[in-house]
């Protein structure tokens, strides 16, 4: 929400940049905040992915948050952030061998295949280790039905119980740990609930089949934010209540295990705006057309939500790239009161560079400033800043004032 606050401090830095990203740690601060609560007795995990920044990272780490790392890069992240290595979850498909190896005792790895497992192994023998893992699993269940999809994500959990017997002869690791993720971006409570029970009793079943205890069950993420003003909250009080009975129920199952969510666009998707200005404006066969800086080469969601609805309207989501019609609003922040119908493009020399077509907005005029909300995860870093060799973005970080 544009707070007064943010629209003053957003419009002062305005005066100084043409396009940039506006991080604030209080925001920031406050999103933790709610999470740790709703989840008193989870461990939350932080996915890199959706923002490295340096400052963001810092905050986050430094709030008794442990790291979802999806890359060997995000483990020395996390790593430099000083989070301890047993903290440290390395969850991808296809990690390499040099990435196994150089991860290797700088976090714990989650197997995706079956292939990972054994690659793992043998490495692990080379240095006489052995080397505690965790794997993902993809379970016989989706958010929706009770049947399992083809996945490039994690090992089949019919194909995981069948290579078991085979999986407990390897001498050089150990499975302690479950993982798994379905979807993000979900944002009834209810829905996440019945995913949780299911990931609970696949989990139970592993435990039995391993004769030995785990040590975390990694829920994944799915907690959403509302992008769209159609859009709220999901309730994240209920589902903390909701998974606290069901960590009592499993309380004895499970004694040894830490219970893992994961979140990257909760966590740092509220406190992000990217902003940039109107440069020019121009009438066109009858339209009103503004062009504005940096939109694709500045923050690419807004130019694909418009690339994929121009196509289907109904265009199903593909997180972290879409989502859906309205998941990326922004606000004029002059105090025009003239409205006018437009069409905004970006100042790059492709047509596919448009953000809006024939959108009532307060009237437009060169040096107008656009302020676009939950740019905090998935912005910044899904954006070819290098495209046409503009200026990027500033990447501002507005650290909170302490009590
Ligand atoms: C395994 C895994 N964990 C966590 C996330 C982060 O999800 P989100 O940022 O939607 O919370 C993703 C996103 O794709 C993921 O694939």
């Amino acid at each position: 929400m544009l707070t007064q606050r943010l629209r003053t401090l957003l419009l002062a830095e305005a005066k100084k940049h043409e396009s940039f990203y506006f991080y604030d740690e209080q925001t920031l601060v406050e999103s933790i905040h709610h999470l740790q609560q709703a989840f008193p007795h989870e461990q939350i995990l932080y996915s890199i992915k959706c923002n490295p920044h340096r400052a963001i990272l810092k905050t986050i780490f430094s709030s008794d948050i442990d790291a979802d790392a999806a890359s060997l890069g995000e483990v020395y992240a996390a790593s430099d952030c000083g989070v301890p290595s047993d903290h440290i979850y390395y969850s991808a498909p296809g990690k390499s061998d040099y990435c196994l190896e150089k991860a290797l005792g700088q976090c714990i790895l989650i197997a995706d295949s079956l292939n990972e497992i054994r690659r793992i192994n043998a490495l692990a023998a080379t240095k006489n280790m052995k080397v505690p893992i965790g794997v993902r699993i993809n379970p016989n269940f989706s958010y929706t039905d009770k049947k399992g999809h083809s996945s490039k994500f994690g090992i089949d959990e019919d194909a995981f119980f069948s290579a078991l017997p085979e999986l407990k002869k390897l001498s050089h690791i150990l499975i302690i740990g479950v993982h798994t993720h379905l979807r993000s971006q979900e944002l009834n409570w209810n829905t996440l609930c019945s995913y949780y029970k299911n990931v609970f009793s696949l989990a139970s079943l592993i435990q039995e089949k391993l004769d030995s205890p785990l040590c975390f069950l990694n829920l994944g993420s799915g907690i959403g934010i509302p992008y769209c003003q159609d859009e709220t909250d999901c309730d994240i009080e209920s589902l903390g209540q909701e998974l606290e009975k069901l960590r009592v129920i499993y309380e004895d199952t499970f004694s040894q295990a830490r219970i893992l969510i994961e979140s990257g666009r909760y966590l740092a998707g509220p406190c992000g705006w990217y902003v940039t200005h109107i440069i020019d404006t121009k009438e066109s066969h009858g339209s009103h057309i503004a062009i504005a800086a940096n939109t694709l080469n500045g923050f690419l969601r807004p130019c694909l939500e418009h690339l994929v609805t121009s196509i289907s309207e109904t265009a199903p989501a593909r997180e972290p790239l879409f989502y859906r019609t309205g998941s990326t609003p922004f606000y004029v922040l002059n105090d025009t009161q003239e409205m006018e119908k437009v069409t905004i493009y970006g100042n790059l020399c492709t047509a596919a560079d448009i953000i809006a077509s024939d959108v009532l907005l307060p009237k437009l005029s060169p040096g107008d400033v656009l302020a676009f909300p939950h740019a905090g995860a998935y912005s910044a870093v899904l954006t070819p800043f290098q495209f046409s060799s503009q200026v990027p973005p500033e990447i501002l970080f507005l650290t909170a004032s302490k009590p």
